[in-house]
């Protein structure tokens, strides 16, 4: 279906998981196009042999149509954590995913791949499950040879969730910690990576919707204890109880950045594990992330760590 070297439109690429999936796009031979809303956000990109980098507003139909206009396939790595002024689930998880269809419809693009998340469901608890739920419902049913992917928490060097922790045990004594006991299969950034790199040339993919998940279930209070000894900043972690874990969400999503939203912590109502192994489909044995993570979360990273943290915040 698409060729060796495929023309690949990519929404979404200037994130942490784009810049994983766009490089071994590249290394594969495949020419990318990155349709950012900032093309500074995308800087790291340009680099890279066959990337183009192009400005412009993802949700005008006329913008869309004119970059998929060429190419072979899409891709969606759009999402939104927390909902922000114009910034809404509906709009990111929904309403984005259908312009895309229609403009891989009328422009001849025939493959997508789709970024979901683990749980997704039109009945979720949580505002932003419910939301991918529905933006997998719009790419399920649009008739394109698509594929979707709904991994669990991801993790890598410029993720924000391990990161955000290993920056917290650095400022605070203890650790006050809301949904502690829900559970996580995090997947290295690099293995989701390669699945959409390897379904892009795979039609046995197309139609199928695989749950992405590493080799370990963990409590998030696990988590956040190897988190602060890999960082070298040992704190105890101080569980709260539902009561107290939803003041402290009402609290922090008051606060620049909302680290943690109600709206976060009832998608932790439900379990974030694979009720199966890693797709056999892509040939990957999925990383451990005691060996990925303690290398990025070492003390001597610390420097390039906060860089990070500093380089969301400013978004
Ligand atoms: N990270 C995880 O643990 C995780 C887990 C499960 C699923 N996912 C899904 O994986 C995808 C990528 O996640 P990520 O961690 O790479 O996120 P990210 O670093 O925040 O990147 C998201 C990308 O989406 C674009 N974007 C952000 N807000 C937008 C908005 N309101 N409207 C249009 N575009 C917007 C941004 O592109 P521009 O600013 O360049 O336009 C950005 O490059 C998302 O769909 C996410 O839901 C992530």
């Amino acid at each position: 279906m698409t060729a060796a070297r495929a023309r690949v439109l990519v929404l979404g690429g200037s994130g942490f998981v784009g810049r994983y999936v766009v490089a071994q796009l590249v290394a594969a031979g495949h020419f990318v196009s990155v349709l950012t809303r900032r093309r500074a956000r995308a800087r790291h990109l340009l680099l890279l042999p066959t990337v183009q980098v192009v400005e412009g507003d993802p949700y005008d139909a006329a913008t869309l149509a004119r970059h998929a206009r060429g190419m072979t396939a899409a891709i969606n790595l759009v999402g939104i954590l927390h909902e922000h002024r114009r910034a809404t689930f509906a709009r990111a998880h929904v309403e984005l995913p259908r312009l895309l269809v229609n403009a891989c419809r009328n422009n001849g693009v025939a493959r997508l791949l789709h970024m979901s998340a683990l749980g997704a469901r039109v009945d979720a608890p949580s505002a932003y499950l419910r939301s991918k739920g529905e933006g997998e419902m719009a790419v399920a049913g649009s008739g394109l040879a698509a594929t979707i992917f709904r991994p669990s928490v991801i993790y890598g060097r410029e993720d924000r969730f391990l990161n955000l922790f290993a920056q917290l045990a650095r400022w605070l004594p203890v650790l006050p910690l809301a949904g502690a006991n829900a559970r996580f299969q995090p997947v290295w950034v690099a293995d989701v990576a390669t699945c959409f790199t390897r379904a892009l040339g795979d039609n046995e993919t197309i139609g199928a919707r695989y749950d992405l998940c590493g080799p370990a279930v963990y409590t998030l209070a696990e988590l956040v204890r190897f988190v602060a000894a890999a960082s070298g900043n040992l704190r105890p972690v101080l569980a709260l109880g539902p009561g107290l874990s939803s003041m402290q969400a009402r609290v922090m999503e008051r606060l620049p950045g909302s680290l943690l939203t109600r709206d976060n912590l009832a998608s932790m109502q439900v379990d974030n594990v694979c009720d199966a192994g890693f797709p056999a489909r892509f040939g990957i044995e999925p990383a451990r992330l005691e060996a990925i993570a303690s290398e990025y979360l070492a003390p001597r990273a610390q420097h390039s760590r906060f860089d990070v943290f500093r380089a969301h915040s400013g978004r």
